[in-house]
């Protein structure tokens, strides 16, 4: 074991709380690519096309959405061993929470019981009407989207509908960031992994947990925008890096 792992793993041990919080980087190792990495979502399309606004105004922009919707958003990736670490954590006792801006499911596929997850930015399962708010059956959409329906309104009020996607613009779900919020309010360590801790509010979580000394440990391939203000950061491979940590403070 690294001594950054071993100082690590000794920081973690008397923790009983402990908040995992993640990024689009502990998907990678599944095949979903992240946003700012080098082959990142942002190199491929604008965030504009993210935007709540451009997506009501638009039906170009639902149209291009929709496209990469269905058939399946996220192909067929499964959960790596970086996932299969939070439910380590979580089957040991140790886990308070897992606080996610992933919307790939990867958590919840990997073990983790929906109520110890928070999707701060929502998830690409659910579809809703944006005027009334009503849920609608994403395989009922698939299939009008398969006949050829590209911009599907809602079955009550016309409305436009939009994946439960948190949009730029967008407010984050209420009952994910009052979990997260009361998780950070008790935590008693946090460990960030995949994350370039570049997005606010997001990346006030772990922050809240720091701001009153305790320990705050990022894994991460690469910067992030936190990494000054971390007791210790490890630097590579969330899949590699999360399972070490965690079986030196659970075996
Ligand atoms: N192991 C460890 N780190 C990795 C790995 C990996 N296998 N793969 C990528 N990374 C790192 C990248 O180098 C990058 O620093 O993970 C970080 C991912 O950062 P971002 O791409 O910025 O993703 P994230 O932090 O989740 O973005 C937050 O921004 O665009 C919005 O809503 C979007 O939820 C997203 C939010």
């Amino acid at each position: 074991m690294s001594q950054d792992l071993a100082f690590a793993a000794r920081l973690l041990l008397d923790a009983k709380r402990i908040m995992v919080f993640t990024g689009a980087g502990i998907s990678t190792e599944s095949g979903i690519p992240d946003f700012r990495g080098t082959d990142g979502i942002w190199t491929k399309f604008s965030p504009e096309d993210f935007m709540l606004d451009r997506y009501v105004a638009d039906r170009a922009v639902r149209t291009r959405a929709w496209a990469s919707r269905f058939p399946k958003m996220f192909g067929n990736a499964q959960p790596n061993d970086a996932h299969r670490a939070v439910v380590d954590l979580w089957e040991a006792g140790k886990l308070i929470g897992c606080v996610t801006q992933n919307i790939d499911g990867l958590h919840q596929a990997a073990g983790l019981p929906q109520h110890a997850v928070a999707e701060l930015h929502g998830n690409a399962d659910g579809i809703a009407c944006l005027q009334c708010g009503a849920p609608h059956d994403p395989a009922d959409i698939e299939q009008r989207w398969i006949e050829g329906d590209v911009d599907p309104r809602c079955d009550h009020c016309g409305g436009i509908l939009k994946s439960t996607i948190v949009f730029f613009g967008e407010i984050l779900p209420h009952s994910e960031v009052e979990q997260a919020n009361r998780w950070a309010e008790e935590a008693d360590a946090v460990v960030a992994v995949g994350s370039s801790l570049s997005v606010y509010p997001a990346a006030y979580v772990p922050l809240e947990i720091a701001s009153r000394g305790n320990t705050f440990i990022i894994i991460n391939k690469g910067p992030t925008d936190l990494d000054s203000v971390a007791s210790i950061k490890l630097e590579g491979m969330a899949a590699t890096l999360l399972p070490r940590l965690v079986d030196a403070i659970t075996s």
